[in-house]
C-alpha cells in the first residue's frame, strides 16, 4: 500500500554533509527528539568538506553513516540508494564559492550539474513513481541575479543568473523541477540568502575577515563596498530546510532569508566592534597598537559583482510557519565565540589546503 512521505522516519541521504551547512543541519536532525531515521552522509571530502564538522555525531550510532564519494560517481550513488534504502535526498553538496568559480569553473559545472543529475536519474531509477519518497535541492537566491536598490526575490522571480557559480546552481534547479514534471519526482527546492555561523570555511567574507583579523592581516573589501547581502543563520535555514522536509509541498519552491540586509561595509565595521568586544585587540600582539577597524581595505572589486541580494520569505511564513529567529547581533556574537574558541579546527584548515590555496590566489593580501 502506498503512504505519504515521513521525514521524522526517514533515511535521509545527505550528500555534502561534511560542509558548512550540511554539517549543521545533520547535527540539527540528529538532535532533535522527533527524528528517528538515519542520516547517510555522502561527501567527497574536498577543501570544503571537514570530518571535524561532525564531531560528536558517533553518539548516535548506526543512525549515522558517514560514505567518502562523489556524486558525480553513478555506480557510488546508486549502491548507496540500494544499500540503505534511501527515501529521502537532501542535496548540499556543491562547490559553492564564487570567487573560485570565477577563478575555475570547471569542477562547478561537473559537480553541481553533473553531480545533481546523476542524484536525480539515482531516485528516478529506485524509486520509480512510489511518492512516499522526498528528493530536496538546497539552491541559492543568487540564480535571480542581482537587485536594484528597492524589491527583493520572489519564487516567482526569473532566474538571471551572472556567474559560474550562480549558472551553474541555476542549471542545477531547473534539472529538479524538469524531474518533478516529467518523471512525477517528488521534489523540492529552496533558495536562500547568505549563511553565517559555525563551522563555515574561511573564504566566504565573515570566516575569512575573522581569521585576518585575529591574525593582523587586512580586511579586504571589495569595490566600494556597497554591495548588499541578506545574512540568514545557519541554524534558522536547517530549521526551514527541516520544514520543508515535514511539511512542504512536492513541486515546490521556497524562499529562504534572513530578512538582514546589510552593506558589506558596514558588516565588517560590525564585526570588527564584536571583535573588541569579545577579544579586544589591545590585546592582541598580532595588530601591533591598531585597532581591528585599521584593517579595513578596499581592494579591486569581484568581476560581474552582484549589487543586491534581499529574499521575500513570505510563502515559507505563509504556508509552513518558518521565520528566522535569530537577530543578526546575537548570531554574529555567537558566530565569533565559536570561531574564538574553535582553535584546534582553524589551525587544521590553515595547515591545509585553505593556506595553500590563499598563497596561490591571495599572495597580495
Ligand atoms: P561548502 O562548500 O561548505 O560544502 C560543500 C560540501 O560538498 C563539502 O563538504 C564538499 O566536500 C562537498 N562536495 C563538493 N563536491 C562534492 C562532490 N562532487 N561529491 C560529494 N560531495 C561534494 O558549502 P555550503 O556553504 O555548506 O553550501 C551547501 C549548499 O548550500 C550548496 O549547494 C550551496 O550552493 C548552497 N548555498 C550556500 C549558501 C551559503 O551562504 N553558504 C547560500 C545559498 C546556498
Ligand atoms: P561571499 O561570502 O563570497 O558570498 P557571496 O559571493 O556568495 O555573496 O561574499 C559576500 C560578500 O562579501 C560579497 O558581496 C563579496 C564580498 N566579499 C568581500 O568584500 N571581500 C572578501 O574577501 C570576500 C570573500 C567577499
Amino acid at each position: 500500500m502506498k503512504t505519504a512521505f515521513k521525514f521524522s522516519k526517514a533515511t535521509v541521504l545527505v550528500t555534502g554533509g561534511s560542509g558548512f551547512i550540511g554539517s549543521n543541519f545533520i547535527h540539527h536532525v540528529l538532535g532533535r527528539k522527533s527524528f528517528s531515521g538515519r542520516i547517510i552522509n555522502l561527501d567527497k571530502l574536498t577543501y570544503a568538506g571537514n570530518p571535524e564538522n561532525l564531531s560528536g555525531v558517533e553518539k548516535f550510532g548506526s543512525r549515522y553513516v558517514f560514505v567518502k564519494g562523489d556524486i558525480c560517481d553513478a555506480a557510488c550513488v546508486k549502491g548507496i540508494f540500494a544499500k540503505y534504502k534511501i527515501d529521502c535526498v537532501v542535496n548540499f553538496a556543491a562547490e559553492s564559492h564564487v570567487d573560485r568559480s570565477i577563478h575555475g569553473p570547471a569542477e562547478f559545472i561537473n559537480t553541481n550539474i553533473n553531480g545533481t543529475f546523476c542524484l536525480l536519474e539515482a531516485a528516478r531509477e529506485f524509486w520509480k513513481d512510489n511518492p512516499a519518497t522526498r528528493f530536496h535541492h538546497v539552491s541559492t537566491d543568487e540564480v535571480y541575479g542581482s537587485l536594484g536598490p528597492k524589491g527583493k526575490f520572489k519564487e516567482t522571480t526569473p532566474y538571471d543568473p551572472r556567474s559560474p557559480y550562480s549558472s551553474s546552481k541555476a542549471s542545477s534547479d531547473h534539472l529538479v523541477s524538469a524531474y518533478a514534471h516529467t518523471y512525477g519526482l517528488q521534489t523540492t527546492i529552496s533558495n536562500c540568502s547568505n549563511n553565517y555561523g559555525p563551522r563555515q570555511f574561511p573564504e566566504k567574507l565573515l570566516p575569512l575577515m575573522i581569521l585576518n583579523a585575529q591574525d593582523g592581516k587586512n580586511l579586504p573589501v571589495y569595490g566600494d563596498g556597497l554591495n548588499v547581502r541578506d545574512w540568514l543563520y545557519v541554524d534558522d535555514h536547517c530549521d526551514a530546510i527541516r520544514l520543508i522536509l515535514e511539511k512542504g509541498v512536492p513541486g515546490q519552491t521556497y524562499n529562504v532569508g534572513g530578512g538582514c540586509e546589510k552593506k558589506n561595509i558596514a558588516l565588517v565595521r560590525e564585526l570588527c566592534a564584536a571583535l573588541e568586544k569579545l577579544a579586544p585587540s589591545a590585546k592582541n600582539a598580532a595588530l601591533g597598537g591598531r585597532k581591528y577597524l585599521d584593517l579595513i581595505i578596499h581592494v579591486p572589486d569581484r568581476p560581474g559583482h552582484d549589487r543586491r541580494y534581499a529574499i521575500d520569505f513570505s510563502k515559507i511564513k505563509r504556508e509552513l510557519g518558518w521565520q528566522p529567529s535569530h537577530n543578526f547581533k546575537e548570531g554574529l556574537l555567537a558566530t565569533v565565540e565559536w570561531y574564538l574558541s574553535n582553535t584546534g579546527w582553524i589551525a587544521n584548515i590553515k595547515s591545509g589546503s585553505y593556506r595553500k590555496w590563499l598563497e596561490k590566489n591571495y599572495s597580495n593580501r
